[in-house]
């Protein structure tokens, strides 16, 4: 499976070892053993943290991008800029390039970016545990770049094409998901607090039925109500329990959630994405 990423990606530079750089060193390193990786960063813990994970470390990023058959870009999109001017405009030719930076456009990197591959990522907190979902975009159809792409994220989780246009619901159904799915699994530990279970012992079992019932879903591949409706027995606590959501709203609430985060993703995208273009003197 990770072949690819072996074969055509020797060297793999990844600018910006923050958070999600070094989730990436870290899966990366586990999954493509071949593979040499070189991290940049500022500070010298950047790089002292990135070696630990196993990668080359240099501040130099022009340097780390010319020794790299494909460039992950992960740094703060406002740093974006910095990183263009310092990079250059000659070392990016016949490279495959990957953003993970929020709210940045294909078209916008493709223009500073010059006879590059380019591919746009989101992915989750979930790649620690390597169960990240990541959506990827791109403007180049066919290549074997869309592959060796592909296989990179496979080492963080499960990996979907999607067009542009669907990065922002992205954000606020998965990129914020986990946030969300850890509000919600707090306010049942709660409810379980408030009718006098310890909190350490309701916390295990709802992370159990969490994952238990993501797994059932998988397996029966139906649509969630059919399992609702399995589990509600008519009087019986489940319909008693649901009858409380429906008053309060919960469904309408959550719905409303994953919307409000993604029209907050597009709002900040398309500042980011003016900012940058102003700043990069991008028509
Ligand atoms: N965190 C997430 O869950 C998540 C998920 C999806 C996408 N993203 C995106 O991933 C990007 C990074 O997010 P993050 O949370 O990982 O942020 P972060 O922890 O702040 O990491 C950014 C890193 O970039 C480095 N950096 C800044 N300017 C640099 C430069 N000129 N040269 C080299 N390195 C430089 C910083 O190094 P120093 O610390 O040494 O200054 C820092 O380690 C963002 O664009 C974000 O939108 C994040």
């Amino acid at each position: 499976m990770l072949i690819t990423v072996d074969r055509v990606a020797k060297t793999i530079a990844v600018i910006g070892a923050g958070k999600i750089g070094s989730a990436i060193i870290k899966s990366l390193n586990e999954c493509c053993r071949e593979v040499r990786i070189i991290a940049t960063g500022r500070r010298n813990e950047t790089l002292e943290n990135a070696r630990s994970l196993g990668a080359e470390v240099t501040k130099d990023n022009r340097e780390a991008v010319r020794s790299a058959d494909l460039v992950i870009l992960s740094v703060k999109p406002h740093h974006f800029p910095v990183v263009i001017k310092q990079v250059g405009s000659n070392a990016w030719g016949g490279k495959i390039v990957v953003s993970v930076m929020a709210g940045i456009k294909l078209a916008t990197l493709e223009s500073v970016i010059p006879n590059a591959e380019v591919y746009r990522a989101m992915t989750n907190v979930n790649a620690l545990v390597r169960k990240a979902s990541t959506a990827i975009a791109t403007l180049n159809s066919n290549s074997e770049g869309r592959l060796v792409v592909e296989d990179l994220f496979k080492c963080l989780g499960n990996v979907y094409w999607v067009p542009e246009e669907y990065l922002d619901i992205w954000t606020g159904l998965v990129g914020s998901g986990p946030a969300f799915i850890a509000e919600i699994i707090d306010a049942l530990v709660l409810g379980a607090v408030a009718s006098g279970m310890p909190r350490d012992i309701a916390y295990k079992a709802i992370l159990d039925v969490l994952e238990g019932t993501a797994v059932l879903l998988k397996n029966v591949d139906s649509h969630p109500a059919v399992i609702r409706d399995e589990v509600t027995t008519p009087a019986g606590t489940t319909i008693r329990g649901l009858m409380v959501m429906e008053e309060e709203g919960v469904k309408s609430a959550l719905m409303k959630t994953v919307e409000a985060a993604y029209k907050r993703s597009a709002e900040i995208g398309n500042e980011i994405d003016l900012r940058i273009r102003k700043e990069l003197n991008i028509l």
